[in-house]
C-alpha cells in the first residue's frame, strides 16, 4: 500500500536529507514537490529542488511557490545553509523542467483530483500552505494531516522562543495551525534529539559514493555553521540535528516517535515573542487540541533509517 504525499520545502541542507529519506522509500507516492523561500531565496530553493531531484534520478513534478512570506520581510539562513543553500556543495544542472503550474495551482489540483486523502509534508516556512488554504479552503478535506517540521514548545533557534520556519512566516503558520487540519509537529523539542553524531558520519564516509561524499560535505558545513551555545553542553556542538528528516520519518515510521496532543497557537505580535508556537502542554487554555507535538524519538533507529537511505540512494544513482 502506497502513501500519497506532497512535500513542501526550502532546500536547505536538512531538507535534502529529508528528500533523500523520502526518495529511498517507494511506499511514499510523492505526487509533487513545492518550494518556498526560507533557508535561501526562492530562486535558490527551487533550483536546489530541481537539481537535487534530478541528481537523485527521480521523476516528480516540482513547482515554484511564493517569493516572499505573506506579510513579513524575508529573512534567510544563508549563515547555516551557505550561499547556495546546500552548504556550497554543487550538483549537476537540473534535467527536470520546472512545472508550468505554480505551487498553489499544483497543490490545489493535485489534492482536488485525488481519490484519496494526501499527507502534506512541510519542512520550511508555511508560506505556500498558508496561501493555499486562504485561496482554496476546499482542499482541507483532501489533506489527511500535515507532518510539519517547525515550532517548539520550549526554546527557539531564531529568537529565545521562536523556531526558524515559524519565525520566517508566522502569519502563514497561524493560518495553518487554525485550519482544523490535523498537524504532527516535529518541533525543536524532538529535533534536538534527532541528531547524528560526527562519529556516526563515519558510516557515510565508508559508503564511498559521490552522493555519500556530497552528504558528508553538506552535513559538515551544517554542523560548523550552526550557532550552538554552551547552554546545551559541549557535546551539543558535535550533534548534527536532522530537523526536517523527522517530518518524513514520522510518515514512514510513526512508532519511532512519541508526542502529546495539545492546543498550539502562533504568537504574531509579541515584541520578543513573534513567531513563537505557544504549546498548551498542561491544557491551561481549555482550547481544542489541534496539534500532536512530538517530543521523543528512538534516535538509534532514526539514524539507521537515514544511513540506510543514503546507502539505498547511492546504489540507485550508481
Ligand atoms: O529550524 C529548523 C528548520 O529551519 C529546518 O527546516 C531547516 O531547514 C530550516 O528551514
Ligand atoms: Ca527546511
Amino acid at each position: 500500500m502506497t502513501i500519497p504525499v506532497i512535500i513542501d520545502c526550502d532546500p536547505g541542507i536538512d531538507d535534502v536529507m529529508a528528500l533523500t529519506l523520502a526518495f529511498a522509500h517507494p511506499e511514499l507516492d510523492i505526487k509533487l514537490i513545492t518550494t518556498e523561500p526560507g533557508n535561501q531565496t526562492q530562486a535558490k530553493t527551487i533550483y536546489n529542488a530541481l537539481a537535487f531531484t534530478s541528481y537523485m534520478k527521480q521523476d516528480i513534478e516540482i513547482a515554484r511557490g511564493l517569493d516572499n512570506p505573506l506579510f513579513r520581510q524575508l529573512e534567510i539562513a544563508d549563515d547555516v545553509h551557505g550561499d547556495n543553500g546546500l552548504g556550497n556543495v554543487n550538483f549537476p544542472e537540473p534535467t527536470i523542467q520546472l512545472s508550468n503550474r505554480t505551487a498553489i495551482e499544483a497543490m490545489k489540483e493535485t489534492l482536488l483530483s485525488s481519490n484519496e486523502q494526501i499527507i502534506l509534508i512541510a519542512t520550511g516556512p508555511l508560506t505556500n500552505v498558508g496561501a493555499l488554504l486562504l485561496a482554496h479552503p476546499e482542499v482541507k478535506s483532501k489533506i489527511k494531516y500535515i507532518s510539519y517540521m517547525g515550532g517548539a514548545a520550549v526554546g527557539g533557534n531564531m529568537t529565545p522562543t521562536s523556531e526558524f520556519n515559524v519565525y520566517v512566516d508566522p502569519h502563514a503558520a497561524d493560518i495553518v495551525f487554525r485550519s482544523g487540519i490535523p498537524i504532527i509537529m516535529s518541533g525543536l523539542d524532538v529535533t534536538h534529539k534527532s541528531f547524528i553524531t560526527l562519529e556516526e558520519l563515519n558510516e557515510i564516509e565508508a559508503i564511498g559514493s559521490d552522493f555519500a561524499h556530497k552528504v558528508l560535505k553538506m552535513l559538515h558545513f551544517y554542523v560548523h555553521a550552526a550557532k550552538q551555545t554552551a547552554f546545551h553542553g559541549p557535546e551539543f556542538k558535535s550533534r548534527i540535528r536532522l530537523h526536517d528528516l523527522c517530518a518524513v520519518s514520522y510518515v514512514l515510521t510513526p512508532e519511532l516517535f512519541e508526542g502529546d496532543d495539545c492546543h498550539v497557537a502562533v504568537e504574531l505580535d509579541g515584541k520578543f515573542t513573534a513567531g513563537t508556537t505557544v504549546v498548551d502542554y498542561e491544557q491551561r487554555t481549555g482550547l481544542p487540541h489541534n496539534v500532536k507535538v512530538l517530543h521523543t524519538v528512538d534516535r538509534e533507529k532514526f539514524v539507521k533509517q537515514f544511513l540506510d537511505a543514503v546507502k539505498t540512494m547511492s546504489r540507485h544513482i550508481g
